[in-house]
């Protein structure tokens, strides 16, 4: 795994954004896995500024996005559908029809899984992935535990995660207690993956994942294996790297 250190959230949230729009210039029909949380908005709105300044051109660009709260339905304010629309693709010109999230609002949540995993597989698989990470070490929704997934599926959240994530809802209550994600198979099989990790609070997890150990305990251990991996890091999340 590479890894860039840089200044603050700002420089991270740059250069993931110029790692994005490189990944468009030399491709432009890429297919980008997307992610939300907090961490990714600079970068989102780095990308619609060089949009609106005719830098990058997303007409020909597919999104995957990693994961998404179940159940939930896309109008909700806390849906990653929305979260979405909310911070990239309403500002940018990507095509609607190639868009995609998994469906939150699925009466069959296993069948929405096993159709997602389809699309992605039909579309060739993502070019370039952005990868947040959990205080746990969770990447998409994939929690610590003992044995991970590989493909798209249904997964209980953690009281840890849903602590976390409390943060976006009125109450604690109201955090979906389920979500669909990829799984750890559908992510390894990106061709580039990017990282953006920034603040105090992940660091002792970032030591974790650069222990050279892989336990499901930290499923962001995995992507040690993964052959392009960048981990774009604020000095804050880096410690004492
Ligand atoms: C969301 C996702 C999650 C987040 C992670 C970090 O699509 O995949 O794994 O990346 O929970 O979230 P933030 O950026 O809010 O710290």
């Amino acid at each position: 795994m590479k890894r860039i250190i840089c200044k603050d959230y700002n420089e991270v949230s740059r250069l993931g954004a110029f790692m994005f729009a490189q990944q468009i210039w030399s491709k432009p029909d890429s297919v980008l896995g997307f992610a939300t949380g907090g961490t990714p908005v600079g970068m989102y709105r780095y990308l619609v500024d060089m949009y609106k300044d005719g830098m990058v051109d997303f007409s020909a660009v597919t999104t995957f996005n990693l994961d998404e709260y179940y159940p939930m339905s896309k109008s909700h304010k806390q849906s990653y559908d929305y979260f979405m629309w909310d911070n990239l693709f309403s500002h940018i010109n990507v095509k609607r029809e190639n868009v995609f999230l998994p469906n939150g609002g699925a009466a069959d949540a296993q069948k929405a899984c096993d159709e997602y995993e389809h699309k992605l597989t039909l579309h060739g698989g993502v070019d370039l992935q952005l990868l947040g990470i959990g205080n746990n070490g969770h990447i998409a929704f994939n929690e610590p535990c003992d044995e991970l997934h590989v493909k798209t599926h249904v997964i209980e959240l953690t009281e840890d995660t849903i602590e976390a994530n409390a943060r976006f809802f009125d109450s604690r209550d109201d955090v979906p207690r389920k979500a669909l994600t990829m799984g750890l198979g559908s992510i390894m099989k990106a061709r580039r993956i990017v990282m953006l990790i920034t603040g105090k609070a992940k660091t002792p997890v970032v030591k974790q994942m650069f222990s050279g150990m892989i336990t499901p305990q930290i499923p962001a251990s995995l992507l040690q294996l993964h052959p392009d991996v960048t981990v774009v890091l604020d000095t804050e999340a880096a410690g004492e790297l």
